[in-house]
């Protein structure tokens, strides 16, 4: 019963131990944390900053560098490529702030995006550049009305990996193949899908992702990271800079050196010191996400969505995300009548799931059983 798709959940279950009270379908909202990434982060404070005491640059390095390789891992990129970031915000801003864009220059958005997404761009109107928002259809980005809206001011498209509404997962193999012959920087917003939805950022031809660890990566608020292709470095220039972002060799006895060069890595953008207890957690749940595997994680998502699906289609509620396989994520939404009162009877009944823009959003992760989604199939 514990098995669902390749997961055996019975190894990880203990690790969320609040599933013995509430059924948590909110992941598109934020992640919890695992037992295993708490205690991470205590072993970071005990050991650090309590007890211990002790200098542990070279260690606290080496989680850094093994995390920004798990994240390179995930989506296909080099560890060279990835740099930490508060939140996915910090990182879109780091696009907005870098790109050498002019007067007249146009942004291309979809008018729904989540606003993270929106304000790092129309923030650039004080400089004279345009930020044009692409109507939606059906709530859905298209692809033949992003195409007529380039022209030759077009610089940038930005645009979220999965929607954060309706879950529709855009079709980024051709939004990136698009921008590459427009030579359109494509800057993606990663939050909704990294960590449950598979990626290959360089299949996608993808300039920048950012992306927030406090979802789908079951990470602490506070950690996220952003990738910039390798290709596309020459760029984007550093909009802040500081000491993190040149090359010490782990030597920090010699600090009055104030030549040296900026990393030729992403670390280029990184300016201080880390949040080392933030990390550590986001390490110990890239590692737990990593030993099950996305695309199995992907598989079991929509596993019980599935079940979820199947029910809706003869109810009288209404499926508001494409089933489309190229469009479908690990988030669902339906709507229908009384759908608030709906909402609060499942919230009552501590059914955690969302409610945006009019709908109900579900969001399972890898260790929510058949069991669960059946109990909420039940309230239903
Ligand atoms: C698509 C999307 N982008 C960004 C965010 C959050 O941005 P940040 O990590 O900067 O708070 C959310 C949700 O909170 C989101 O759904």
């Amino acid at each position: 019963m514990m098995n669902a798709g390749h997961i055996d959940l019975s190894k990880y279950r203990k690790e969320f131990p609040f599933t013995k009270e509430i059924v948590f379908l909110n992941h598109a909202s934020f992640g919890p944390l695992p037992e295993k990434s708490w205690r991470a982060t205590e072993e970071y404070y005990k050991y650090l900053r309590l007890k211990n005491m002790a200098d542990a640059d070279k260690e606290a390095f080496q989680i850094l560098d093994n995390t920004r390789k798990l994240i390179a891992d995930f989506i296909k990129a080099n560890p060279e490529e990835v740099a930490f970031v508060t939140n996915t915000s910090y990182g879109l801003n780091v696009a907005a702030g870098g790109l050498d864009l002019k007067r007249g220059d146009k942004i291309l958005l979809s008018d729904v995006e989540f606003p993270a997404n929106v304000y790092p761009w129309t923030n650039l109107k004080q400089k004279g550049i345009e930020t044009k928002f692409i109507p939606s259809r059906n709530r859905c980005f298209d692809i033949d009305d992003f195409v007529k809206a380039i022209d030759k001011r077009t610089k940038v498209l930005s645009i979220s990996f999965v929607q954060y509404f309706n879950g529709f997962k855009n079709d980024l193999e051709t939004i990136g193949k698009i921008c590459e012959e427009n030579d359109v920087f494509l800057v993606v917003d990663g939050i909704q899908g990294i960590g449950s939805v598979d990626l290959d950022v360089k299949k996608c031809k993808i300039d920048f992702l950012s992306c927030g660890g406090q979802k789908w990566l079951l990470s602490s608020l506070g950690t996220g990271f952003f990738y910039l292709s390798s290709e596309a470095k020459r760029k984007l220039n550093p909009c802040f800079f500081g000491w993190m972002g040149v090359d010490w060799g782990l030597n920090w006895t010699d600090l009055l050196k104030f030549d040296l060069k900026p990393f030729t890595s992403a670390r280029k953008f990184e300016i201080g010191t880390f949040p080392y207890s933030l990390l550590w957690s986001m390490h110990a749940s890239l590692q737990l996400l990593s030993q099950i595997g996305i695309k199995n994680i992907e598989k079991h998502n929509w596993e019980l969505l599935n079940l979820l699906i199947d029910y809706l289609n003869d109810s009288p509620y209404q499926v508001e995300s494409s089933l489309e396989p190229l469009h479908r994520s690990s988030i669902l939404s339906f709507s229908g009548k009384n759908i608030k009162r709906l909402y609060e009877k499942l919230i009552k009944n501590k059914i955690l799931v969302s409610f945006r823009e009019g709908s109900i959003r579900v969001s399972p992760h890898f260790y929510n059983t058949k069991g669960e989604m059946e109990r909420f199939v039940q309230m239903l």
